[in-house]
């Protein structure tokens, strides 16, 4: 229940938001540092805040940014019901990553995410930890990690979130990948933000340099995919219960048809991207902020509790999915404002992660606010989403990220060297660049 007096309005007068240009709105805002100027607007304008991107007007395009924890469970607990994902952004990642369980909708989502979720409870996941320790160790026995040596913690964990997902779910060594995922990543990722943030996107098909960049990125992922599916059929794995094995068992329960092979490869395609770059961030963020804390550090080493909650506080303050969309089917209530169908809404961990309200002293870093009580809404924390399409790999991912720093802080201590990552914020939030720290034997 909201305390307020709810009207429908108008999202494009009725609600506070930056002014933005005359042309173009917030829009050149949003792709200069869309961290720093939605939390500049959350802090000015409140919980709810609209952004126009355009000219003002009519037709001018407005997106909503709902900060309350209430405000986040409706919105992520009603995809289905009173909410749908047909928005620009889910659109422009179908097109790069076809119709796999992140991008797909109604039935044929069900019917996915039904196939697939048996290999994600925690029970099977829990079948992993062996092969996942075993992995910790063999990154922490790589040439690079030594007494005395500065790594970089991103390509650390990007090799580790990697082979983790080659080996337990296409029971694959895709090692050999791993140079080519690092560079392809963030330069798909940028294509995705740069045809999003675009003011008119032309068809895919139209041949300008954007959209042929686009399409050769995407030609470059898919060419990888299918070498994979090419050495697992050459390999079969021993494990008969992995994702390729489970999409190729699939069956259709009505017409008893397979999964067709485009299917099976836009779901490798998303569960390999999907599966390493998020883990990987929230690896290399919380180790980083370990390496400025040295008095957090040394307790997290020693207790077995705040290592899960360090990673908790780690995604806190640098969630990997930063922000996630949907677009209203019905009038929908956010705080005072009834909201018509038909408008685009976002949730942001980012923001919510530091709403003063549900984190006093947000900035600070602290993985003690994940032990015992924790006298906070639901979704003032929501680093996995929640609701019908929260995160599938939430287990999978806090077991092996949980593994990787109990063994990397039960042997090294880590000091940052350089200032706080710059960060960029595209399809995930990644580090800009390298993240360095020196490791020094316990
Ligand atoms: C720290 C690591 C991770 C974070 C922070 C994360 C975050 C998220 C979030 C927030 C969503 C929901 C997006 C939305 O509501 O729009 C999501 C969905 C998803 N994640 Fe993760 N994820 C992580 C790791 C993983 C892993 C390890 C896998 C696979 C092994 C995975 C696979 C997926 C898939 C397939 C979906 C779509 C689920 C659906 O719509 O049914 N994620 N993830």
């Amino acid at each position: 229940m909201t305390p307020f007096r709810v009207t429908l309005v108008n999202v494009r007068t009725d609600i506070p938001g930056p002014p933005g240009g005359p042309v173009r709105g917030v829009l050149p805002a949003f792709r200069r540092d869309v961290l720093g100027f939605t939390l500049d607007s959350f802090r000015r304008y409140g919980d709810v805040v609209a952004y126009r991107f355009g000219p003002p007007g009519r037709l001018a395009l407005v997106a909503v940014g709902a900060y309350h924890p209430d405000d986040v469970h409706r919105i992520l607990t009603g995809t289905g019901h009173g909410f749908n994902r047909q928005t620009v952004g889910f659109e422009v990642m179908t097109e790069a990553f076809g119709e796999g369980l992140l991008t797909t909708e109604a039935e044929t989502w069900r019917r996915q995410r039904r196939t697939l979720q048996p290999l994600f409870t925690p029970r099977h996941v829990g079948r992993y930890a062996e092969l996942m320790a075993d992995e910790a160790e063999r990154v922490l026995a790589g040439p690079a990690v030594a007494d005395g040596a500065v790594v970089d913690l991103h390509r650390l964990m990007q090799r580790y979130t990697l082979r983790v997902v080659g080996r337990a779910l296409f029971g694959e060594d895709i090692d050999e990948f791993v140079d080519d995922l690092y560079w392809l990543v963030p330069r798909i990722a940028g294509q995705i933000r740069s045809r999003v943030m675009q003011a008119a996107r032309l068809p895919l098909g139209w041949p300008t340099p954007s959209n042929r960049r686009f399409r050769r990125l995407r030609a470059t992922q898919y060419a990888l995919v299918d070498q994979i599916l090419a050495r697992r059929a050459r390999h079969p794995s021993d494990d008969q219960d992995d994702l390729i094995s489970r999409l190729r068992a699939a069956r259709d329960p009505q017409t008893g048809r397979p999964l067709s092979e485009r299917e099976v490869r836009d779901q490798t395609l998303i569960f390999l991207m999907a599966g390493h770059e998020t883990t990987a961030g929230a690896l290399t963020f919380t180790v980083d902020l370990l390496g400025r804390h040295p008095e957090v550090q040394d307790k997290v080493a020693v207790e077995e509790d705040l290592v899960r909650a360090a990673l908790l506080e780690g995604m806190r303050l640098y969630p990997p999915a930063y922000v996630t969309e949907r677009r209203t089917t019905t009038d929908v209530t956010l705080r005072q404002y009834v909201v018509p169908r038909g408008t685009m809404v976002f949730a942001s961990p980012w923001v919510t992660h530091r709403h003063p309200v549900f984190w006093p002293d947000p900035d600070r870093f602290d993985p003690a606010r994940f032990l015992g009580d924790q006298p906070r809404p639901r979704y003032a924390y929501f680093p996995f989403g929640g609701g019908p399409r929260s995160c599938i790999g939430e287990h999978f991912a806090m077991l092996e990220a949980t593994l990787l720093l109990k063994a990397l802080l039960g042997r090294y201590r880590i000091e940052a060297v350089d200032p706080p990552p710059r960060l960029r914020a595209f399809v995930t939030l990644r580090p800009a660049g390298a993240v360095r720290a020196r490791l020094t034997r316990r």
